[in-house]
């Protein structure tokens, strides 16, 4: 019997938050960010909404990285490391599977390329890193930033925001990162605060162009996802 298609993001969103919570949460924040960026420079849809999908999947194969790697208070080992560094490339091979067009593609496999070229998994450097791709890995670091961890506070939106322009010369793309100082201040907090519902990226036209940008595929996808046993 043929699987039935499946054409909604929310569905692997659904299956991210099952058993990865508070990736699923990051991404929506960076999807959230990034849609207002883009919005803010007066990008086309499609461009907005490859933002918004490749923000919402960006860090999907995190899906393939134990838990307790991902929550480990402490130093990493080597090969934890090893395993953590693996999930832009692990998650290109999903969503590749998935049907996922190339500028969401490049997204999930570049976000942790850096300017300077000290990023993973190619060393990458300045204006090889495709453009959208620095949208989204600029928004990943302002919430990373923004968000408590186990061995520090959240940074204020101001704090991370001087952080990153300090930074952005080496690691972060200096263009991407004045966007950033330019959004309102009001906005950030809101999306930072979990306000989301204001600014949320998962409302129509997205759907459609999504459609559009996707090839078919099944809910056999998903249940292999689900069938993972590295939780
Ligand atoms: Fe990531």
């Amino acid at each position: 019997m043929t699987s039935p298609v499946v054409r909604d993001v929310n569905s692997i969103l659904d299956v991210i938050e099952a058993k990865r919570p508070t990736v699923a949460s990051h991404s929506r924040r960076v999807a959230a960010y990034g849609v207002q960026l883009a919005a803010q420079y007066g990008l086309p849809d499609a461009m907005r909404e490859t933002i918004r999908v490749g923000s919402l999947l960006h860090d999907i194969g995190k899906m393939l990285v134990p838990a307790r790697i991902l929550s480990k208070p402490g130093r990493l080992t080597e090969q934890e490391w090893h395993a953590l560094q693996s999930h832009p490339e692990r998650g290109f091979d999903m969503a590749e599977r998935l049907g996922f067009d190339a500028g969401i593609l490049d997204i999930i496999l570049c976000h942790h390329e850096r300017n300077d070229s000290s990023g993973y998994p190619d060393g990458l450097e300045g204006n090889a890193i495709p453009w959208m791709v620095r949208i989204v890995s600029v928004m990943d670091a302002f919430d990373a930033l923004t968000s408590p961890r186990t061995y520090r506070a959240a940074l204020s939106v101001d704090a991370a925001r001087t952080l990153l322009a300090r930074e952005a010369v080496d690691r972060y793309c200096p263009w991407v990162v004045s966007g950033l100082l330019s959004m309102p201040r009001t906005t950030l907090d809101a999306v930072a605060h979990g306000e989301l519902d204001r600014y949320r990226p998962d409302g129509p036209p997205g759907h459609e162009v999504l459609c559009a940008a996707t090839t078919p595929w099944t809910t056999a996808c998903l249940d292999d996802m689900r069938s993972v046993t590295a939780w």
